[in-house]
């Protein structure tokens, strides 16, 4: 079989050192412009248009990450990028819901131990005991319950605080209350402490983070997203942070990547911004993941974290 893989700043050799360890058989090559010879996988992050153009006989895409909207993106504005016969297919953990669940649990614990504001008043020089919030007062809210979204949830409650979550479809997660659908948006939102985003990009989804939703949540709330940049509405963070009804947003995910310097999120005092680290891509996990399934297709076996492109996710 033939396999093409294309990254941008990254180490390929090693990336192709692993790949050839676990599918020996295998004809490996990185991507150049110019390469049009077949294949039948593409193993890619945020490829350009043409590595897909006429490639009829490719089999499956894996993308080299959770989160597949560049992808559906370049193939909405222009159908017919993605070779018709082609799976999408998605990267299942590999070693991110651990690191979304401790950027999680940080933030959370900054806030809820108000961390952050002693950090403001050791600026000032000035020793000062704040009262701590109550636990059970201090509801933490999951948007998006998938394999990232339940894990994170499911670290939460072990700092003893109520923990809901909302997803598309119902679901059944001990100690989470779930909220499915838009008609339990609201609900999911009511009175919630601290939100945490991790649902996919869609047209559904765009700018699910407003001042609508920012409304809903208690007085004095907090804001993470580890999702994507268009989620957000920029102004209506601003806005809420200036009113009082938000206390604090920790970004990850930004409308324009890298976050551009005269961006006002940069010296916002009640903003944390990181640059899109929350869960990176781990190459051995990866690799392992992404040859078995290559393994498993090749057997004419059926595989998970095929993307549905109706869905968007
Ligand atoms: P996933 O398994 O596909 O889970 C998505 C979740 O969102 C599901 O629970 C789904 O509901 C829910 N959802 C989708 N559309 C919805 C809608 N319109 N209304 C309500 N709920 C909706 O995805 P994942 O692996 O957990 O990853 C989530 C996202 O995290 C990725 O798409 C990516 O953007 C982001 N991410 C960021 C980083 C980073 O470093 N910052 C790293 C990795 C991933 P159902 O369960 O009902 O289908
Ligand atoms: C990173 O943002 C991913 O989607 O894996």
């Amino acid at each position: 079989m033939k396999i093409i893989f294309y990254e941008q700043n990254t180490d390929i050799d090693a990336w192709l050192r692993g790949f050839a360890r676990e599918l020996p058989d295998a004809d490996l090559r990185a991507w150049e412009p110019g390469d049009t010879a077949p294949a039948d996988y593409a193993i890619v992050w945020r490829a350009p248009r043409e590595l897909f153009a006429n490639r009829p006989d490719l089999k499956a895409v894996f993308n080299l990450g959770a989160g597949v909207d560049a992808i559906l993106d370049v193939e909405r504005k222009e159908p017919g990028t993605l070779p018709p016969n082609a799976m999408l297919v998605r990267l299942e953990d590999t070693g991110m819901a651990q690191q979304m669940v401790e950027y999680a649990t940080y933030t959370v614990l900054r806030y809820m131990r108000r961390f952050d504001e002693y950090e403001a008043l050791q600026r000032e020089g000035r020793w000062e005991k704040l009262r701590q919030h109550a636990r059970k007062d201090f509801t933490v809210g999951v948007l998006g319950l998938g394999v990232l979204g339940a894990e994170v949830a499911q670290g939460l409650r072990r700092l003893g605080v109520p923990v809901r979550g909302y997803s598309r479809t119902p679901k059944d997660i001990e100690g989470v209350s779930v909220y499915a659908g838009r008609d339990q948006l609201d609900a999911f939102l009511d009175g919630t402490r601290v939100i945490i985003n991790l649902l996919p990009h869609t047209p559904d989804t765009e700018g699910i983070l407003n001042a609508r939703a920012f409304g809903k949540l208690a007085r004095g709330a907090y804001l993470v997203n580890v999702a994507r940049g268009p989620h957000l509405v920029d102004a209506d963070l601003i806005d809420a942070l200036d009113s009082g009804q938000l206390a604090g947003a920790m970004l990850d995910v930004f409308h324009v990547e890298p976050l551009p310097k005269e961006h006002p999120f940069w010296r916002h005092p009640r903003i944390g911004v990181t640059p899109h680290i929350a869960a990176e891509t781990l190459r051995e996990e990866s690799i392992v993941q992404i040859a078995a399934k290559i393994r498993a297709l090749a057997r004419g076996e059926t595989i998970s974290g095929v993307v549905d492109f109706k869905r968007g996710y």
